[in-house]
């Protein structure tokens, strides 16, 4: 590919034994994907090189002020080993959105799609066959000027690592309990709440592990003025099936713009349920729950894909979904996702793309 210089390994890695059980995100494959970007050069030296650590000044703008930007995606294998990829134009364009709010340069979403493609079919033997396992992605941009004034960096790296893994949930399509988080908040309209930048995760961590503590997954996040109304989950936007009615928040600035629901929202319009995207008191949940018309609760999201929600707490209160199990429209929604993911049916034009075959 032009543009794009490629040096192979020559220390391939050991790969998972077939049929372990792989984890989330911690496993790397034998390349990774380099690109940097200088005031005055633009983005410049593409190159696909051996997995490993890369040099930081310890002045690099990342480390301090943490000026960064990433996405996630993956690649997945079909039975008939061809290789699948998402939607992947979507996360480079958000990329650029979050880039935009981070002041980082933006990037060539031509570019990254077609070299992503290279470096996926050169480590296409790392994408797992087991069941519900895939190739996670991980393009990630880091501001590398070593200066401590606080501006926007004049530096950049661009990476994409690449990791087999498997459920992000130890429980995979069990669903998941989660806490509201009534102390901390995540974001406010006008922060970064839209942005895939690390500081909003790193914010999200105490809230996190003590959720964990009381024996919660995740926390399902409130608005940051009010806390009144429901924002996304630590790693995936919420749906709520509530008399018949999909809802979920609109995209109101404080939470991201997942592609998992963007897609989700197309395909159950599409099999003719109502599905409105607008602000939601925890309130009204509550009251929905009182009243036995909150049937089902799930999250989307790409490392996620669709999680049933099994338990909602608020407060004092305790909220059982339907009755701990997975309900009718989570089941379709991850039936028709995973199925479009994996190449057992077509869906939309556009989002599965055939990249090659193993
Ligand atoms: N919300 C947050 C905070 C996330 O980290 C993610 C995961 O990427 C999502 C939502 C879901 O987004 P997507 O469906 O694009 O993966
Ligand atoms: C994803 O779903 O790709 C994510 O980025 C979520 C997460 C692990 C932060």
């Amino acid at each position: 590919m032009k543009g794009l210089t490629i040096h192979k390994t020559e220390h391939p890695k050991a790969k998972p034994a077939k049929g372990a059980k792989l984890g989330f995100g911690a496993v790397f494959t034998d390349h990774m994907m380099l690109m940097n970007w200088d005031k005055g050069q633009g983005w410049h030296d593409a190159r696909i090189v051996p997995y490993g650590n890369i040099e930081l000044s310890p002045a690099a703008t990342v480390l301090h002020y943490a000026q960064e930007t990433f996405e996630g995606m993956k690649a997945y294998r079909a039975d008939d080993g061809r290789v699948l990829l998402f939607r992947p134009e979507e996360n480079f364009k958000r990329m650029n959105i979050s880039n935009e709010r981070l002041c980082i340069p933006q990037l060539d979403v031509d570019f990254c799609v077609e070299s992503l493609k290279e470096l996926v079919m050169l480590d296409a033997d790392w994408i797992p066959e087991q069941e519900a396992s895939s190739l996670y992605i991980r393009p990630m941009i880091i501001g590398n000027e070593a200066k401590l004034g606080v501006k926007e960096a004049d530096s950049y790296i661009y990476a994409v690592l690449l990791s087999p893994s498997g459920p992000y949930y130890e429980s995979g399509l069990k669903p998941v309990p989660i806490y509201v988080e009534e102390n901390f908040v995540r974001a406010v309209r006008g922060g970064t709440g839209f942005a895939k930048t690390g500081g909003n995760y790193a914010s999200s961590m105490r809230a996190q592990e003590i959720a964990h503590e009381k024996g919660y997954s995740q926390v399902l996040w409130l608005d940051g003025v009010e806390r009144k109304y429901i924002g996304e989950v630590g790693a995936m936007n919420i749906f709520f099936v509530v008399d018949g009615e999909v809802i979920t928040p609109e995209l109101d600035g404080s939470i991201l713009s997942g592609i998992t629901r963007k897609s989700m929202i197309q395909v159950l319009r599409d099999k003719g349920y109502k599905v409105t995207e607008r602000r939601i008191a925890i309130q009204e949940i509550a009251d929905a729950y009182d009243a036995g018309k909150l049937t089902e609760i799930f999250g989307t999201g790409t490392a996620a894909v669709i999680s049933p929600v099994g338990e909602l707490k608020w407060g004092d209160k305790v909220m059982k979904i339907n009755n701990g199990e997975i309900g009718p429209i989570s089941a379709y929604a991850y039936k028709t996702l995973t199925d479009i993911q994996w190449g057992r049916a077509k869906g939309p034009e556009g989002w599965s793309v055939e990249i090659g075959h193993i």
